[in-house]
Formats: structure tokens, sequence, C-alpha cells
């Protein structure tokens, strides 16, 4: 993998690191991070826009969310808020949830400008501030999970404040991408490094020494049993092709990679019966 953001200077290594130390450094890098992000992709997002990925595919085209009017919804990872300011504008109940202090104020700067408000709260995947049984549907479009090292804690709060019946959708980095450095160019399609090396990717900063960044990698195989494992009944599982007209690059993401290789994967699930 390439450094993923080039501030402050870090080092990347793979090795083991606790939730605690992916929590602070990650939301220290995504405060960091946050204007330069939607500067660069906000308006390809769209300010009430719903994208599962770099591709472009649409909640409105993949319908793995299920009906959303008069239902209670939580976006994890919700960043600005896109994604659930769609959903409000389809008569859905969204709220957000970020571990990104900066994240929230570009959601609570849209909220304004827009005139559609997502209630947006500061916190974090494995520990949502919810009752049981509060959401009809909880998702994240590329929000929380990959940044998550306690995965199956992340899941058993989800199932948690979900109903029963409700749905779960995710979309994360495609698990084979691991496989490749993250280089958008012809250079990123040489696999060279394991598909079943789980140890997470971390950037180290070079002036503290402390984690400014990491990142988790399950296979597919894995995601199966983490849903399995929290009772929730895989439904979906999309692998969405790149558009022959989209020359967009977005990190490791690209026409050149992604007319051969899958980018990004996105799951559906119910929570079954408990
Ligand atoms: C790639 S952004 C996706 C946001 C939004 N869905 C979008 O497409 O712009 C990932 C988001 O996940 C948030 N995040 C990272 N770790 C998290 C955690 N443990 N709990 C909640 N949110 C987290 C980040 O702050 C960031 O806003």
């Amino acid at each position: 993998m390439q450094q993923h953001w080039p501030h402050p200077p870090v080092t990347a290594h793979r090795r083991p690191v606790t939730e605690e130390e992916s929590r602070l450094a990650n939301g220290a890098d995504w405060d960091r991070y946050a204007d330069e992000y939607q500067a660069t992709h906000g308006e390809y997002l769209g300010d009430a826009g719903f994208l599962w990925g770099p591709e472009g595919l649409t909640e409105a085209e993949a319908g793995v969310l299920g009906p959303v009017a008069g239902r209670d919804v939580l976006e994890v990872g919700s960043g600005a808020g896109q994604c659930s300011r769609w959903i409000r504008g389809r008569g859905g109940r969204s709220i957000g949830l970020d571990l990104s202090h900066r994240q929230l104020q570009h959601s609570r700067r849209i909220d304004e400008e827009t005139g559609v408000a997502v209630p947006s709260v500061r916190g974090t995947a494995t520990h949502l501030p919810f009752r049981d049984d509060s959401f009809d549907v909880v998702f994240c479009s590329f929000g929380a999970l990959q940044f998550v090292a306690d995965i199956e804690d992340a899941v058993a709060e989800t199932a948690r404040v979900l109903r029963e019946g409700g749905r779960f959708a995710f979309s994360i980095t495609h698990p084979t991408r691991w496989m490749f450095p993250d280089d958008p160019t012809s250079e990123g399609l040489t696999a060279t490094q394991s598909y079943w090396d789980r140890t997470p990717y971390v950037e180290v900063d070079d002036s503290t020494g402390a984690t400014a960044y990491a990142e988790h990698h399950r296979t597919l195989g894995d995601w199966v049993g983490i849903l399995a494992g929290a009772g929730f009944r895989i439904t979906t599982l999309l692998e969405p092709e790149w558009p022959e007209r989209n020359e967009r690059l977005w990190g490791g993401w690209s026409r050149v990679r992604g007319r051969l290789t899958p980018g990004t994967a996105i799951f559906g699930a119910d929570l079954e019966p408990r």
C-alpha cells in the first residue's frame, strides 16, 4: 500500500494495532484530512447524493438498503452526511455518527447550505450511543468498518441497535485489493502481498513515532463469518464494475485498475430473528 495522505510525513508498516490505537489515530487523521477530502470529493459525492464507492454506483441504482421512507436509519462513518441527506430526501429518518469532529463540521455546513439537516453525533462504531432496537436500517458507505480493529464488536453493536429483520449494508475496499500496491496506475496491477495476511496497514508519524493511521483487512470469507456470527443472513454482495465513462482517480481507484479488478465490495444482510 502507499501512504494514503501526505501529511504528516509518515512511514508505512504492517503490524498489529489495537482498537484504541486505531480510534485515536484515525479520528485525528480524519480531522486533518476532512477539508482536503471534502474539497476533492465533495462535488462527486453530491451534497445529498448516495454513492457506494468511487465507481459511482448509487443507492438509487443498487437498492441495497431496501425502502427507506418512514424508516429509522443510522449511517455509521457518516462523514459530511451526504448519503443520509439523500435518505432524508426520500422520507427516511436518517441520522449520522462519525469519529471525526471536522467531518461533522462539514456535515453541519452542508446542512445549512442545503436546508436538509442530518442530526449527527460524534462516536465510534464499536460503542454506538443508542438503545437496543432503535433502527430499521444501519449502513456505512466506506465509513468506519475498515478503520476498526475490533470488527466483531462493531458488527455486534450494529445488531444490537437494529430491530429484528433490520437491514445492514456497507461498502468497503474490495478485500482482493489488499494483494496489490495502492497505486491507480498499471503498477497497481501486480500482486505483491498475500490476500490472507490480515496484519493491519499502519502509518507512523516520522517526527513523533505515534500511530497516525490504521486500516484493517478481512477476507471475503472472514466477512461471511463475522456477519453470520452476529446473527445476519447475507443476501447481497455487489462488486461494481468500473463504468467506461468514469475517468476519476480516487486514491488507488482508477479506470486502469477498475477494468480488471473489483475495487469495492458492497454487502447487504438482514438481522435474523433472535
Ligand atoms: C471514507 S469516509 C466515508 C464517509 C462518507 N460515507 C463518504 O462517502 O464521504 C470514512 C469515514 O469514517 C469515519 N470513521 C473512521 N473510523 C470510524 C469509527 N471507528 N467510527 C465511526 N466513524 C469512523 C471517518 O471519520 C470518515 O468520516
